[in-house]
């Protein structure tokens, strides 16, 4: 059975895709410092999966205690979450966000090489495309980034990149994810943002649960099929599944490879909301503000290099996005 450890593993997209790992056979050590999650997700993995992860409560910063953990384990591969994940925090921290997302990666690297483990998948981000030239966004499309979040992906794909020219043995995977949304069938896990959230899903589950008196639409006066902001929305449970494939495919595609994981599919920040709405059946009162600065009109995958490579592809749609954001967010309660 092969072990994977994954760093960050508590978080979001982290405890789902350990719960693939599970389903898919391999064992799992899970490091989580658990600055941005919390421990109840573990128990929530094992009460799904019926087995146990190992886990070690370290910042995945601290390269002595890495390699000590590495030490303690033969690990076949590593996939990498560790890391800050807001837009606007980045822009007024930017150095936190360098000192813990940079430092994180050259920590497990190290550790890696130290330990001969040659295998690594890198939770990137559609936010290296910047600002999309032409849609659908391949793999090929120039890559920019416009805040500190984004710079960091983008330093942490070179530093990835670099070390499978040093080391021709290793083979890493860059997952570039789009609009990650959804929750596991059993509402046991989910996204739960501290503080107000950035992103549309949660914004709008809080809203329709009462947290939040009403949705603020990020403009409607875009170049769209509604004005309102597009982007390619991606079950999390598809993405989860993504990271195996990616993981247990390494081998078969050496050196530094990168994926978008995306259905291909626009939707609208309007039709996101209706579709909530209606298979819902809940009230979400919104309004429509100005942009938001940095926001992009439209974005979505090219699919096909995953599909091929991988045979991997999103199976799930909207209505399963928008119920199963629902009832995790009841169910949170
Ligand atoms: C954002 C980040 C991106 C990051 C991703 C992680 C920005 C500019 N981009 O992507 O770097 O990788 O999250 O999940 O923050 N919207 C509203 N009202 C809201 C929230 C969002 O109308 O309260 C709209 C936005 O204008 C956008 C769409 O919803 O059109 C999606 O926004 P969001 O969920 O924040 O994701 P991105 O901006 O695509």
């Amino acid at each position: 059975m092969p072990t994977i450890l994954v760093a960050g593993g508590a978080g979001y997209i982290g405890s789902h895709t350990i719960v693939e790992l599970f389903a898919a056979g391999h064992d799992v050590i899970c490091v989580d410092d658990f600055s941005n999650s919390s421990p109840e997700s573990l128990a929530s993995i094992q009460k799904i999966a019926g087995k146990s992860v190992t886990l070690y409560t370290q910042d995945v910063c601290n390269t002595a205690a890495l390699n000590d953990i590495f030490s303690q384990h033969v690990i076949d591969g590593v996939i990498h979450f560790a890391g800050y994940k807001a837009v606007g925090e980045s822009v007024e921290l930017p150095l936190m966000y360098y000192r813990n997302n940079i430092d994180s990666t050259l920590s497990l690297c190290e550790a890696c090489l130290n330990h001969h483990v040659t295998n690594i998948v890198f939770s990137s981000s559609a936010t290296v495309y910047g600002t999309p030239h032409f849609l659908p966004l391949t793999e090929e499309h120039p890559l920019s980034a416009t805040n500190p979040y984004g710079n960091c992906k983008l330093f942490i794909e070179h530093i990835l990149k670099d070390l499978c020219v040093a080391n021709p043995a290793m083979n890493i995977a860059l997952l570039r994810y789009f609009n990650p949304v959804g929750a596991h069938d059993s509402a046991l896990l989910g996204e739960s943002p501290r503080g107000i959230p950035n992103n549309l899903m949660p914004y709008i589950c809080q809203t329709a649960s009462g947290l939040r008196e009403c949705l603020n639409v990020f403009g409607d006066d875009y170049e769209t099929v509604d004005g309102t902001g597009v982007r390619d929305y991606i079950h999390v449970v598809d993405l989860a599944k993504g990271h195996v494939a990616a993981i247990n495919k390494l081998a078969e595609n050496p050196g530094c490879v990168t994926y978008n994981l995306g259905t291909g599919n626009g939707t609208s920040v309007l039709q996101l909301l209706s579709a909530f709405i209606a298979e819902n059946k809940v009230n979400v009162p919104y309004k429509v503000t100005s942009r938001r600065p940095g926001d992009v009109a439209e974005c979505w995958a090219a699919t096909d290099k995953a599909e091929k490579e991988l045979g991997w592809k999103a199976e799930l749609g909207i209505k399963e996005m928008v119920r199963s954001s629902w009832l995790a967010q009841c169910n949170s309660k």
